[in-house]
């Protein structure tokens, strides 16, 4: 269960995302979060989005020998966080990577297989960074991300979410990481089904996330399974499903005249 401490950074960080209308949206379910680490006892973790370091030191403090390599590109963030870690006495091993992911992950040189568990709950992971991370990470290592699935269609899409309309949409193509990378509506249907071929699911809540239950994000907890794929085998449509082409054809741009 996570200490007073914890609860404490989590409201500081609330209301500083209210103060300034931020994206340093704190991660809502710690108490889930915690149980997962405290049963799992990473020592290798990777977070991307640091926020005021809450999930950082949660996760830390949920595992004894966990080091944790945590990225953040905002100034003001980094440097409230490196505060909060100090006075949880966590300076060793929470270590604090200032500048874009674009910037701070290359530079870490990570080598595959040597992360026990990744967490991003940033914007969506994109489907390259899905299969970096499952190389990154160890056998029976876990990524937990979170994505944007029925709870956010009526925000980024402006429409009811409709799951034979939706596998994997890309609204925004091409947006840079440091604009907020590029906008990816997911079904969960389709995450089992393409995530599932290097992961098993270990648990998908739709969305609730930063938000109540229907809106908002949704979270996604992953194992990765020990399989090589290519992206082609990644992206291979499911022929038994007819949500695959139904999606798909959403997904193509309308004919120019
Ligand atoms: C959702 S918040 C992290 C919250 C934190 N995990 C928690 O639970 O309190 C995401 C953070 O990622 C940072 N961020 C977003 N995009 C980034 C990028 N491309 N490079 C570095 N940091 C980024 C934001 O500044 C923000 O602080």
């Amino acid at each position: 269960m996570p200490a007073p401490a914890l609860l404490a950074l989590q409201q500081a960080t609330r209301a500083h995302q209210r103060a300034h209308g931020c994206n340093a949206h704190t991660f809502e379910d710690g108490e889930g979060l915690w149980q997962l680490v405290a049963a799992h006892q990473p020592r290798r973790v990777l977070e991307l989005g640091t926020g005021l370091g809450y999930t950082a030191c949660l996760m830390a403090l949920a595992s004894s020998e966990a080091v944790v390599d945590t990225l953040e590109g905002d100034a003001i963030h980094a440097e409230l966080a490196r505060d909060q870690i100090a006075q949880l006495g966590l300076q060793q091993r929470v270590r604090l990577h200032e500048g874009s992911f674009s910037v701070t992950l290359p530079a870490l040189q990570l080598q595959a297989g040597s992360l026990d568990l990744v967490f991003f709950d940033g914007n969506m992971p994109a489907f390259v960074l899905v299969q970096r991370f499952h190389s990154l990470l160890a056998p029976g290592g876990l990524l937990v991300a979170t994505f944007m699935g029925p709870g956010m269609s009526w925000r980024i899409a402006g429409e009811p979410f409709d799951e034979h309309r939706v596998g994997m949409n890309v609204l925004a193509p091409g947006a840079s990481w440091d604009d907020g990378g590029p906008m990816v509506l997911h079904a969960p249907w389709w995450l089992r089904t393409h995530w599932g071929r290097l992961f098993d699911v270990v648990r998908l809540q739709e969305h609730g996330f930063c938000a109540a239950p229907g809106d908002g994000h949704g979270v996604i907890t992953l194992r990765r399974r020990e399989v090589s794929l290519t992206a082609a085998d990644l992206e291979r449509p499911d022929p038994d499903d007819p949500r695959e082409a139904t999606a798909l054809a959403r997904q193509c741009p309308a004919p120019s005249r």
